[in-house]
């Protein structure tokens, strides 16, 4: 439960230095996890309390909002700097930055309405975290859409939810309603006299229109492909206004660290790694779950200690994907000691991203797995970029073969050099996404394609595969290819 204001307020006898991610590692005595309750943003995870106004109001969402708008925009933003949140979409650009940029010099002269989106779109696969957020603890969104508007001098939010959220959407849709009805959004918002309305928008299902400039061609009405950058949204944005596109979990910590402070929220991880986090965890540990933790925990003691361990033991551990399926999987040794942070995984060749845990036991057939991604990616590449449209349909193709093991060791450099030609070469990091997993793949688990492919080769009696998956025997015929089946649709 939340103590009072002042309370709060208190300035923590901990206070962290200037230290770098380097120095903090190396503190001895500074060991990240075992968050208390007390210092858990997302009180009703569990759903333990009710989603109305009434139960918000005791967990303490709404307390003293509108003397935190009325310190003006200026005052949140440094805060949010302050507290070193970093945005939890996925990238993980500090937000009190970003969202700074809709505040340039003289943004004043540029009179109309100006944008927060919040993306609910919630695509990445592995991840349940936000529809946590606005299933049980709805206000802290509605509140946190005021205070981060508050501080972009955003004159509306629109919060853009995927499709498939229904339930999810009348939840949300409700405690807007609660919020409106007690003059906390809308005209002279909480008696602050700051106008601010919150919509919600519901997209289709498409899983690129949560990139944020293919969200906001969807709530303009468009297909949802992702546009070229420069302009950036805090320029040229919804409807040609500034705006910016924050996740849901990025905007609903923002009133707790407001009413806590900056310095609250960055006593938590390590330094540039700061705050609490959600972290949802599927796949084969005991018991799945979203939990909130403090940042840089060790990924074993996450796992071992909410989800009750790895189906089988640790040892029986083959590796941990950690960041919802676009970033590499890591091997087993190296989830023995590594924490969960940006800096930590982006250190070992993967990333937090949306820290979305899918872990793999020595069960697994790693190659049909990201096998699977290969087919998402290919699905819901939009298609404007020659390197992602293509690409994704030639890793998927290969992916097939590399499952069956109906291919040559030397594909396996061929398509890994094909992941470098679509990494960084589209508009937007959906190629990026499509091409991580397999480079992930190929850099921990070369030799499990490489056996697959040897025991291709020994059911077929000893035949030879060349590039391509071409078998003895097979040949094109008037223009058709026959004699060689090829592997295809295992998705
Ligand atoms: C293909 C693709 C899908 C994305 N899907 C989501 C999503 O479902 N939810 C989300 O918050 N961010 C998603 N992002 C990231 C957003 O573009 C954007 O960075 C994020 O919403 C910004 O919020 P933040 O600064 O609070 O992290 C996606 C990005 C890409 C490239
Ligand atoms: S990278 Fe893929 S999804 Fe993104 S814009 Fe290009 S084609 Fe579309």
């Amino acid at each position: 439960m939340l103590r009072n204001f002042k309370q709060i307020q208190q300035p923590r006898t901990f206070i962290r230095g200037l230290a770098t991610a380097a120095d903090a590692a190396s503190i001895p005595n500074r060991v990240h996890g075992g968050l208390k309750d007390q210092d858990r943003i997302f009180q009703n995870v569990y759903g333990t309390y009710g989603h109305d106004l009434k139960s918000a109001q005791k967990m303490g969402d709404w307390y003293k909002t509108k003397e935190i708008i009325l310190k003006g925009d200026k005052w949140i933003i440094d805060e949010m700097k302050k507290s070193g949140l970093r945005g939890r979409g996925g990238a993980g650009f500090p937000s009190g930055l970003k969202w700074s940029f809709m505040n340039p010099p003289g943004w004043e002269k540029n009179p109309g309405p100006r944008y927060l989106v919040v993306n609910a779109d919630e695509g990445e696969p592995g991840t349940c975290k936000d529809r946590e957020i606005i299933r049980k603890d709805p206000h802290k969104l509605v509140e946190g859409c005021l205070l981060a508007g508050r501080a972009m001098n955003a004159t509306a939010a629109y919060i853009y939810i995927r499709g498939e959220f229904y339930n999810e959407t009348v939840v949300l849709q409700n405690a807007i309603n609660e919020a409106y009805k007690a003059g906390l959004i809308g005209k002279n918002a909480c008696g602050s006299g700051y106008d601010f309305d919150v919509y919600i928008h519901r997209g289709m299902g498409a899983y690129i229109c949560g990139e944020e400039t293919a969200l906001i061609e969807s709530i303009e009405g468009k297909a949802g492909k992702p546009r070229l950058k420069p302009p950036f949204p805090a320029g040229v944005g919804l409807f040609g206004r500034p705006t910016t596109v924050a996740n849901v979990e990025s905007v609903s910590v923002a009133p707790t660290i407001l009413r806590r402070g900056g310095d609250w929220f960055a006593s938590f991880g390590r330094e540039r790694n700061a705050g609490t986090k959600l972290f949802c965890i599927s796949g084969h540990v005991n018991e799945p779950c979203t939990v909130e933790e403090e940042m840089s925990i060790p990924l074993k003691e996450l796992l071992e200690k909410h989800c009750g361990g790895i189906k089988g033991g640790w040892d029986n551990l083959l590796g941990v994907i950690p960041g919802g399926s676009s970033v590499p999987i890591m091997p087993k040794e190296t989830c023995d000691n590594v924490l969960m942070d940006y800096d930590a995984l982006r250190d070992v060749g993967s990333g937090l991203g949306t820290a979305a845990v899918i872990v793999l036991n020595k069960q697994t057939d790693i190659i049909r797995a990201i096998q699977r991604f290969s087919h998402f990616y290919k699905h819901e590449s939009c298609g404007q970029c020659t390197p992602c449209r293509e690409g994704t349909t030639w890793l998927q193709r290969m992916m097939d073969r590399f499952y069956t093991g109906q291919a040559t060791e030397r594909e396996i450099d061929m398509i890994f050099e094909l992941t470098k030609e679509i990494e960084g070469h589209t508009i937007c990091a959906l190629g990026d996404a499509a091409a991580w997993p397999v480079q992930g793949l190929i850099k921990s688990f070369r030799p499990v394609m490489v056996d697959r492919i040897k025991e291709f080769q020994a059911k077929h009696g000893g035949e030879s595969v060349e590039y391509g998956g071409w078998v003895d025997g097979g040949k094109i015929k008037d223009g058709v290819v026959v004699d060689n089946p090829l592997p295809s649709g295992h998705h």
